[in-house]
C-alpha cells in the first residue's frame, strides 16, 4: 500500500517535473509558461489529495467513494494525461454521453487511468495515439448487471502470454530500474475494492487493451 502510493506520487512528481521543464523551454511566451504552471499545480493537488488519503488510511478512515460520472472525470483528467504522454503520444478520447454515474474512490481512479496511460505511452512508438474510451454495458460475458466501462487502448509492442500472466504482480516490470511493477497492482487494488472487472488484452506487435468494467449499484 504505502509502495503503491510512493510509486503514484512519483509519477506525478515526474508530471510536475515535465510541466515545468516545459515552462522552462518556453520562457518567451506567457500563455505557455501559464498553461504548464496550471499543469504542475494539479499534479501537485494531487499529489496532496494522495497523500491526505495514506493519513486517512493509516488513521482507519475509509476510503471515500462517491457517485461520479466517468465522463467527467476524464476529461478533467486530460490535461495531467497529456503532460504525462509528453509529445510521444496523442490521447484521443470516444466517450459515451448519457453514461451512468459510478461509485468509485476519485483520487483512486484518476491513478488508475494515469497509471495505465503511463503504460501505453512506453509501450507506444513516437507517434502513436493512446486512445481512452467510455461506455454502458449490460451483461457481459465477464460481468453481469449494468457496469460502466472504460478502457485504455494502444497499437504499442504489446505482451507476451508470458508477460500476460505476470503483470498483476506487484513489482513485475520489463522496464527494469525504469519501472516500479506497481502501477497495474494499484488499479487490480482498487477495481477490487468497487468490485468490478479488469480484462486485459494483448498481443505482441499489435498493442494492449485494458477495459475496468465498474458495477452500477
Ligand atoms: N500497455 C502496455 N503495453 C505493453 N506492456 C504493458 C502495458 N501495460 C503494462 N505492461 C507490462 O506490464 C508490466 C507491469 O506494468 P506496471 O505494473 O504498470 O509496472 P511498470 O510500468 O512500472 O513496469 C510492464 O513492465 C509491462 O511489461
Ligand atoms: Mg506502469
Amino acid at each position: 500500500m504505502a509502495a503503491g502510493i510512493a510509486h503514484d506520487v512519483r509519477n506525478l512528481l515526474s508530471v510536475v517535473d515535465g510541466a515545468l521543464s516545459l515552462a522552462e523551454r518556453n520562457l518567451e511566451s506567457p500563455a505557455l509558461i501559464s498553461k504548464y504552471i496550471n499543469g504542475a499545480r494539479d499534479g501537485i493537488e494531487r499529489g496532496h489529495k494522495l497523500t491526505s488519503q495514506l493519513v486517512d488510511f493509516s488513521a482507519g478512515h475509509v476510503v471515500t467513494a462517491r457517485a461520479f460520472d466517468a465522463n467527467e472525470l476524464i476529461t478533467n483528467l486530460v490535461p495531467l494525461l497529456n503532460l504525462s504522454v509528453g509529445s510521444k503520444a496523442r490521447i484521443n478520447l470516444q466517450l459515451r454521453s448519457g453514461i451512468p454515474k459510478c461509485r468509485v474512490d476519485r483520487a483512486q481512479f484518476d491513478v488508475a487511468i494515469l497509471n495505465l496511460v503511463v503504460n501505453a505511452r512506453d509501450a507506444t512508438p513516437p507517434g502513436g495515439h493512446v486512445l481512452i474510451c467510455t461506455d454502458c454495458v449490460e451483461g457481459s460475458e465477464e460481468a453481469r448487471g449494468q457496469h460502466v466501462s472504460v478502457s485504455v487502448q494502444d497499437a504499442g509492442h504489446g505482451m507476451s502470454a508470458e508477460t500476460l500472466e505476470k503483470i498483476f504482480v506487484p513489482f513485475f516490470t520489463t522496464k527494469g530500474t525504469a519501472g516500479t511493477g506497481l502501477g497495474l497492482a494499484q488499479v487490480r487494488a482498487f477495481m477490487n475494492s468497487v468490485e468490478g472487472h479488469l480484462i486485459v488484452t494483448s498481443a505482441p506487435g499489435l498493442g494492449t487493451s485494458v477495459n475496468l468494467l465498474i458495477p452500477i449499484n
